[in-house]
């Protein structure tokens, strides 16, 4: 009988755990987007709760935007597959505008009622799921579709 191996390349295990972030942030914004819902519909407790979890959730996505950025996947996928280059760049340059919405949104409502912060919100969860689905797809094709696990 054969012991399981591990078969797997490093930019596999990489975007594994690039992928398991993306669940957990997914997860994270899930959360908080119906607390926020309770806090737009007067939930004192849901309001002081909220602003714990805002700043874990930017630690959060702070910890895997680095993360992203030091473990040079990526980057390496742009490599082996040019014609994603330019749309990791582009990736890449939004981990800038991620922190800063991000840091703006855990400081939680600026002269703002809970109801338009939940839609700043909202609004800044599309963006990083749409963000975070570029990154899937990327580096799905290029490890697991195209190069057979090339790493
Ligand atoms: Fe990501």
């Amino acid at each position: 009988m054969i012991d399981a191996v591990e078969t797997r390349s490093p930019a596999e295990a990489e975007t594994h755990s690039i992928q398991s972030d993306h669940r957990a942030l997914g997860a994270a914004a899930e959360r908080l987007e119906l607390l926020l819902g309770a806090c737009a519909e007067g939930g004192a407790a849901a309001s002081s709760e909220v602003r714990v979890l805002l700043e874990e959730f930017r630690r959060l996505l702070e910890a895997h935007l680095s993360a992203e950025e030091r473990s040079g996947v990526l980057k390496r996928a742009a490599v082996a597959e040019p014609r994603f280059a330019r749309r990791i760049v582009q990736l890449m340059r939004e981990h800038y505008e991620l922190r800063r919405r991000v840091g703006a949104l855990a400081a939680g409502p600026q002269g703002e009622s809970w109801v338009g912060f939940r839609a700043r919100f909202i609004e800044f969860r599309g963006v990083l799921d749409l963000h975070e689905q570029a990154e899937n797809d990327i580096l799905q094709r290029t490890y697991f579709e195209d190069l057979g696990g090339r790493g």
